[in-house]
């Protein structure tokens, strides 16, 4: 059992240590040790992981480690992986790591085997895409299916639709696949302008088949397909993605075309199950599979490393110094691939959500702060952007830089550019230039202030060999598993989401309020005086007052 008096001595001396006077710079760090870059670059898989530009000692990363197995994190990562219930306000286990077992694992859920049902879904999945990739599938008319589109949103979105552009290059070319999410009507109509009804195929995915969002343009896509071929047609333009069969059933498609999952995958944890159906449109049943097989090549590095090579675990331990020791506030992430521009947003959801908790499991207030505030965009474009502020701004912000090290369009120079653009950035944050290397090149003196890098500002840098689903498989777990090492430090539960409940509950009472025939009363809504003037703006400009 974790110790909690040793603990909070942990997070003394941790705190303590963060006071250490003079402080470890990077420049004196890389000095003293020049066996430091190379002691402190990990490789699992594809993935080389550069953790050497952290601010960090020998001794700092001990008591990081010391507080990790205090926390029993690495203990906590193999019990996830088993099926205990460590969704404990939903009493239920998180086992997303299941769904790319080989077919002869085991995990039990109450005394249930789940593997080979994971099986039988994916097999399902991979059965329904075959027969739309090779045409065997028809629309309502008898043309064969050239367009999907997939109508999710959060884990049922962001996932399949980052992966989606991420394997650009890995498609096989016989389908499009759009992406349509928001409740904003340009979203869908966007779409629906592109795509032509009797060779579209829709992809309803909800774990709840709940979401207002999703249900709401899930009717349009209905109507619209309804329009253009008559109610007969619905079933061959619309499959479904859900854990609810009824609700599936009530919306009108038929169960026969759906593929399903189980409460224990958590919505931001669900790409590798069958959430990932337009992905496996996309890519086809190797390309898939390869993912999934990418992605148990980092849970098995995170369930059987020890500590000081566990590298979800150190670059959890790396985001507990900063955040909840130096008080960082946010963590960027810049991938320096185009493919990748959609991470940022995937962590977003993936990190946020599964650790932005005050309380600890038990209840109690956390003593630390918790999940950062993630943001990134794509490099170089960011460097033209925000980086102004990582290099001379007032905020610590560690970033971590994403590249690939064999590009799959090799044009010219542009790869040699790009990757010598994130080497760049990552040694100018860490070393700066001081005062005096400024003066000494000739800078004007009332220049000098401006012109000065601070340096000593953290950043990991990750290579991927080249963009595979493999590759990318074991970077979207490695990122998954470093989200649970977190949750295990502070004691938090990772896998449910309450905080997006209220907001869910007074739009749909905001909703009857704002389309209401009746004019709006004083008071109508219970509505506080700034929410019922915005809303008596929005009735008067919709003609409703
Ligand atoms: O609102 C948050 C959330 O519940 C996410 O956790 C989830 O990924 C998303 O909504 C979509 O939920 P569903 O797949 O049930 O439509």
């Amino acid at each position: 059992m974790p110790n909690p008096m040793l603990a909070s001595a942990i997070w003394s001396f941790l705190e303590d240590h963060a006071q250490e006077r003079p402080p470890a710079t990077l420049r004196r760090l890389f000095a003293e040790d020049p066996t430091r870059a190379a002691r402190m670059t990990h490789r699992v898989g594809a993935l080389t992981v550069d953790l050497s530009k952290h601010r960090v000692t020998d001794r700092t990363m001990e008591l990081l480690l010391d507080l990790a197995r205090n926390r029993q994190v690495l203990e906590r990562l193999q019990a996830t992986q088993a099926g205990e219930e460590v969704n404990t306000t939903e009493h239920r286990p998180a086992l997303h790591t299941a769904l790319r077992l080989p077919r002869d694992a085991e995990v039990l859920v109450d005394d249930v085997n789940v593997v080979p049902l994971v099986h039988e879904e994916l097999d399902k999945a991979v059965a329904l895409a075959e027969r739309v990739r090779s045409g065997e599938w028809r629309g309502a008319t008898g043309e064969r299916i050239t367009d999907v589109v997939n109508i999710g949103i959060g884990g049922s979105d962001l996932g399949p639709r980052m992966l989606h552009r991420a394997l650009a290059d890995h498609h096989t070319g016989d389908l499009a696949v759009h992406f349509v999410s928001n409740v904003d009507p340009d979203d869908i109509a966007d779409t629906l302008e592109v795509v032509d009804p009797a060779t579209t195929l829709f992809v309803i995915v909800s774990k709840s088949f709940g979401t207002i969002e999703t249900l709401t343009n899930a009717r349009t896509a209905r109507a619209w397909i309804v329009d253009a071929l008559g109610e007969d047609a619905v079933a061959d333009h619309f499959v479904a993605v859900s854990t609810n069969e009824e609700r599936v059933a009530d919306f009108g498609i038929d169960t026969d075309t759906m593929v399903g999952f189980w409460d224990w995958v958590g919505g931001r944890y669900s790409v590798s199950s069958v959430v990932g159906l337009s992905l496996l449109l996309a890519l086809g049943e190797g390309g898939f599979r390869e993912l999934l097989a990418g992605m148990r090549d980092v849970d098995e590095h995170a369930r059987t490393a020890d500590y000081e090579e566990n590298l979800p675990i150190l670059m959890a331990m790396l985001q507990v110094w900063y955040g909840s020791v130096l008080g960082a506030q946010s963590q960027a992430v810049v991938p320096y691939s185009t493919r990748l521009a959609r991470l940022p947003a995937y962590l977003q959801q993936l990190e946020m959500e599964s650790n932005g908790k005050r309380v600890t499991h038990d209840g109690t207030l956390v003593e630390h702060d918790t999940g950062a505030i993630l943001w990134g965009e794509p490099g170089t474009d960011g460097q033209h952007a925000f980086f102004q502020l990582l290099h001379q701004g007032t905020h610590l912000v560690p970033v971590d830089f994403i590249g690939v090290l064999r590009p799959t369009n090799d044009v010219g120079d542009h790869h040699d550019q790009l990757l010598a653009n994130m080497f760049a950035q990552g040694a100018a944050l860490a070393f700066g230039r001081t005062e005096d290397e400024v003066a000494a090149a000739g800078v004007d003196d009332a220049l000098v202030p401006h012109r000065t890098f601070p340096g000593n500002r953290p950043s990991t840098t990750i290579l991927l060999d080249e963009l595979t689903p493999r590759s990318v498989g074991q970077l979207v777990a490695l990122y998954e598993q470093k989200t649970a090492a977190l949750a295990a430090v502070w004691d938090i539960n990772a896998y449910d989401q309450w905080g997006v409940e209220l907001g869910k509950v007074l739009a749909t009472g905001l909703l009857d309020v704002l389309v209401a025939d009746e004019p709006l009363q004083e008071g109508d809504g219970g509505l506080d005086a700034s929410t019922a003037a915005l809303v008596a703006l929005a009735r008067r400009a919709r003609g409703r007052d």
